[in-house]
């Protein structure tokens, strides 16, 4: 159980608190690329986004420079996100003032002929890069850190396929979600084992496992109280889950939490998933999911399409919600599945983060053992607040050598034999190494 203190202090994320603070020390996801796809969404790439509690305006100039900017003009204060793209910036529609992608302030047309007013005055403005089918920003202070060498950063354009999302709560319990290995037993049960051709999301629970050809749905429903091993790693930590199904057979799952903010998990054999958590502010969030794929060129029209199905646009807000209660079914769940949500685990975890209440109150929870990464998370969240507060460096996080070094991570979903933790953590690792020497694109770790 938390203090009521300590609570906010890991789940604030507005400017100035200390939550805020160690945030702002990492490049944060701010929109898909496909949200800038004119060919898509018309031809004017301005867009108004939230993150951290902070609003901003993103846009292409005519030029194709992308530009952050805070999204009150300086003059003052209307929106920026109406403002005109031309003239080589963004145009304030009150009266005319015009910024570039770096803030400045290009004219300001209504003061009188020779006015200077334009040196004395600028927007701030924040650095942007593209990667992996998204447009990343940095809201800190000072230089932005290298970014690391994940394989959703490292793989070619071909083979990742960036997704988002948006939960109503606040950002921490939907990472937590990520790091709870038990729950999958639960939350994400199936009465009956898959159907063949059955294509669903979050397959991977219901189909065989690498190496096996016993249904996953099996597998989870009958052995849910797992083995859990939580290490420290240069991303932050590594799970292992084992599963013990026999002398001679066990499941393995290697999953990862990503300092600060995702966990990387396996998809299938050819896919990985990392999924960064993103605040709008305390209340909600995007999960952006970068799907990475060892094997063939991933079909984005194909996974866009599909997951479009579920998701209205332009905010990216799941079809399924409180407002329809998740598609909530009695009679589904007393023979289909555990939560009578539908077959979408996303719907069964966006219900189990939603659930939890705006903010989760942790002064009233009780912490079990299968909670271990939780809590190894919360100590190194709480930790790094702390440095960052010090004025130090918070971890997984520098320059370009540091950034170098965190690669990958392993991940894996397999039937192993029996044997030791360590013996079933190398077989994890051992296939994980294999695929990724398969790997058109070379990714080592
Ligand atoms: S408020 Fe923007 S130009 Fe006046
Ligand atoms: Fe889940």
């Amino acid at each position: 159980m938390m203090s009521r203190e300590q609570n906010d202090r890991i789940s604030r994320v507005g400017p100035g608190t200390p939550g805020g603070r160690l945030l702002r020390h990492y490049w944060q996801p701010v929109a898909l690329l496909d949200e800038f796809d004119t060919a898509r969404v018309g031809p004017r790439p301005v867009k108004a986004v939230r993150v951290l509690g902070q609003d901003f305006v993103l846009f292409r100039d005519e030029q194709d420079r992308w530009g952050l900017l805070d999204r009150d003009c300086p003059h003052r204060g209307a929106d920026l996100a109406y403002g005109r793209r031309e003239d080589g910036g963004l145009r304030c529609p009150f009266h005319g003032w015009l910024f570039d992608v770096d803030g400045r302030c290009l004219e300001t047309p209504a003061e009188p002929e020779g006015s200077r007013l334009c040196d004395r005055i600028r927007q701030r403005a924040y650095p942007v890069r593209v990667m992996a089918g998204a447009v990343w920003a940095w809201l800190g202070e000072g230089e932005p850190p290298a970014f690391p060498a994940l394989d959703c950063f490292v793989a070619p354009d071909s083979h990742v396929f960036a997704f988002k999302g948006l939960w109503d709560c606040n950002w921490l319990q939907s990472l937590e979600v990520g790091i709870d290995p038990a729950h999958a037993s639960f939350l994400h049960r199936f009465f009956e084992d898959e159907q063949p051709g059955e294509q669903s999301y979050g397959r991977q629970f219901r189909s065989a496992s690498s190496d096996s050809d016993l249904p996953m749905t099996k597998v989870m429903r009958e052995h849910y109280r797992p083995e859990i091993f939580v290490e420290p790693a240069p991303h932050g930590l590594q799970l292992t889950a084992l599963r013990r199904i026999s002398d001679t057979a066990t499941h393995v799952r290697i999953t990862n939490q990503v300092f600060p903010q995702a966990f990387a998990i396996p998809l299938s054999d050819e896919m990985t998933i990392t999924q960064f958590h993103v605040p709008v502010d305390d209340y909600s969030n995007y999960w952006f999911a970068f799907f990475t794929s060892f094997g063939a060129p991933v079909d984005k029209a194909l996974m866009r399409e599909q997951r479009l199905k579920m998701h209205e646009l332009p905010e990216y807000r799941p079809r399924a919600g409180r407002d329809n209660q998740y598609g909530f079914d009695p009679r589904e769940q007393l023979t289909q599945t555990y939560t009578g949500m539908g077959a979408d685990i996303n719907v069964h975890d966006q219900w189990a983060c939603e659930s939890q209440g705006p903010i989760q109150d942790r002064t009233r929870e009780h912490l079990g053992t299968t909670d271990k990464a939780i809590m190894a998370y919360r100590r190194m969240l709480l930790k790094a607040i702390e440095t960052v507060e010090q004025g130090g460096m918070p971890p997984a996080c520098g320059d370009a050598a540091q950034a170098e070094g965190l690669r990958g991570p392993v991940t894996m979903d397999a039937i192993g034999p029996g044997g030791s933790v360590e013996a079933l953590r190398e077989f994890g690792r051992g296939i994980d190494s294999r695929r990724r020497a398969r790997a058109s694109w070379g990714a080592r770790l």
